[in-house]
């Protein structure tokens, strides 16, 4: 857009004039992060000079002058800003008409950030009592959207978030965008986001009523995709999959927005040289898992995501390694502690329900004995799948009575025999407590509906105080922009965040004691330490972090509140 008959363009703010010079501020946005920059300016009439300080300087000719720096990060918005002056002889003041930046044109200031439709919850209250699971259960797909890495599409509802990651496998020459960001932080995870798609994929199987009431179901498939579009793009070649983009240590150093990350982000993968077992046959569990959610409405999809699954599936069973011996960031972060008999087990069982090839159940069967799997499960977790092989065990092997043995006594572990905060949640880490809580949870609703019927009540009345302490009855919600009290001040470094341009690096977000700028609608956050005590405190990682695995089976279990109101 040119500046009219001689008036100054937007992006161009007039500060001061003297004799013969005026001082100005430029200021523009192309949306997208840079390194480099290169600004022309056109004048309306000749000047003898422009001064500028923040890169180097190039007359073209009397009214065209080139403003540049080679090395010079933007992020977010690509939002820039300079001072500069213009010196001229005669009476007329040269106005900037024309601007371009990176060849863009951004006379009118460019595409920027704005507020003036700020981010509202697009999830309406549906009434539901006592506590609105319908709109929870919506609210969390917005949770996942704010985890979104790569390329946002139009469709995207969190509107405070933006293209980021976009030269993620650029380090060894692929194009590994996508998927999700872990937590609070930015490293794409493989394992953790494996297993947050197998329970998403697991909850729209088992709890479809729920999420076909609650008007979900699309966007339930839509987060499931964004991580198997991403496993799939990872699966590299045959047995080579990249399971970790981003390095821990350098990645938590960071406190900022995705979109402004300019931070080394290392690819990470295993393969023939290097295998991992857990990755693997979690990644197997999920595809084969999300091959039954698209089976009818994408074939073409399901038939893909099954093959790869059975693909990582013999890779995790004929080269069995720990996963973080190959990929050794993941050790300081996710550790597989459990090893991978489970995921072996729980990616056969999946296999089976996916193809109903009975040699995945001959399979399971001989991880079952291998791996002693009828003990010690304590949780069920992104580490410890032995309580969904259970669960998935009794419903597919159902002559076979040591999956419904297992499946019960776990739940009687948990009713009678595990640790409770004095509100009555069920304590089984101090990490997490509110997903761990939400986890069992899930199972337990899943046994009410598809195990032993005599158990059926109780299973689902001990679930439902779990899920209700977190939606309310602690006296507070633990859900971001959820019912009563809800946390303000999630561990998350993008919500923490204040609009652009204003910077995110600087220290005040990630210290400040007011709530996150933008609201991380529908995520759980990590829940009371065992003495029931919980701060909503930014700082308190333990407490007050979310996750993509803590939403996971806590999202099915929505659905599964919802079949039971
Ligand atoms: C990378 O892959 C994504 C998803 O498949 C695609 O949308 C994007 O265009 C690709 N980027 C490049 C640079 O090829
Ligand atoms: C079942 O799966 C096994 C293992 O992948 C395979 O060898 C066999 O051919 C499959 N059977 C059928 C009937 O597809």
């Amino acid at each position: 857009m040119k500046g009219v008959g001689g008036e100054m363009c937007e992006c161009v703010t007039l500060d001061h004039e003297w004799g013969g010079s005026y001082a100005a501020k430029f200021s523009a946005s192309t949306l997208h992060p840079f390194v480099a920059f290169e600004v022309v300016l056109t004048l309306d009439q000749p000047a003898g000079s422009l001064e500028f300080w923040t890169g180097e300087i190039e007359k073209m000719d009397d009214t065209h002058f080139k403003l540049y720096n080679d090395n010079f990060l933007v992020g977010t918005g690509g939002y820039l800003k300079f001072d500069f002056q213009v010196h001229y002889s005669g009476d007329s003041r040269p106005d900037v008409i024309d601007a371009t930046m990176n060849g863009v044109d951004v006379c009118d200031g460019g595409d920027r950030w704005t507020t003036e439709t700020p981010y509202e919850n697009s999830c309406l209250s549906t009434g539901m009592l006592p506590y609105d699971y319908s709109q929870a259960l919506c609210m969390s797909f917005l949770f996942y959207e704010a985890q979104r890495s790569g390329h946002l599409p139009d469709t995207q509802r969190v509107t405070w978030r933006w293209d980021s990651a976009m030269n993620d496998g650029g380090d060894v020459g692929l194009n590994l965008t996508g998927g999700y960001y872990d937590a609070g932080d930015h490293v794409k995870f493989g394992f953790p986001m494996s297993f947050t798609a197998t329970m998403l994929a697991w909850g729209l199987i088992d709890f479809a009523e729920g999420y076909e009431t609650a008007g979900q179901t699309d966007y339930g498939r839509e987060a499931l995709k964004w991580a198997t579009d991403y496993f799939l793009e990872a699966y590299t070649a045959y047995w080579e999959f990249y399971g970790q983009v981003g390095e821990g240590g350098i990645d938590h150093g960071y406190w900022g927005r995705p979109e402004d990350m300019f931070m080394k982000r290392p690819s990470a993968k295993i393969d023939t040289e290097a295998p991992g077992s857990e990755l693997a046959a979690e990644t197997a569990a999920a595809l084969a898992a999300a091959s039954i959610v698209f089976k009818e409405d994408d074939p073409d999809y399901s038939t893909k995501m099954l093959g790869v699954a059975k693909e990582l599936y013999d890779f995790a069973d004929e080269l069995r390694e720990y996963y973080h011996n190959s990929i050794k960031d993941a050790a300081g972060f996710y550790r597989s502690w459990s090893g991978y008999g489970d995921e072996l087990c729980w990616a056969a069982l999946w296999l089976n329900r996916a193809t109903g090839n009975k040699t995945y159940l001959t399979k399971a069967q001989e991880h079952w004995d291998e791996f002693t799997l009828a003990e010690d499960a304590l949780q069920f977790s992104w580490d410890d799948k032995k309580a969904g092989d259970y669960a998935l065990g009794s419903m597919l092997d159902p002559e076979n009575p040591q999956y419904e043995t297992a499946l019960k006594a776990f739940l009687e572990y948990l009713k009678n025999d595990a640790s409770y905060t004095p509100g009555g949640l069920v304590f089984l880490d101090e990490w997490g407590s509110n997903r761990h809580a939400a986890n069992v949870a899930f199972i337990s609703l899943w046994a009410a509906k598809y195990g032993d019927q005599a158990d059926s009540e109780a299973n689902r009345q001990w679930a439902e105080g779990q899920m209700n302490y977190i939606m309310g009855d602690a006296g507070h919600s633990f859900v971001v922009g959820f019912g009563v009290d809800p946390p303000q001040r999630p561990h998350h470094r993008s919500s923490s965040c204040p609009l652009p341009p204003a910077s995110c690096t600087d220290g005040w977000a990630q210290n400040q004691d007011g709530p996150n700028p933008h609201v991380l609608y529908g995520a759980l956050v990590g829940g009371p330490a065992k003495d029931g005590t919980y701060v909503d405190d930014r700082k308190d990682y333990q407490h007050n972090e979310v996750a993509c695995d803590y939403n996971a089976a806590y999202t099915g279990a929505l659905a599964a509140m919802i079949e039971n109101s």
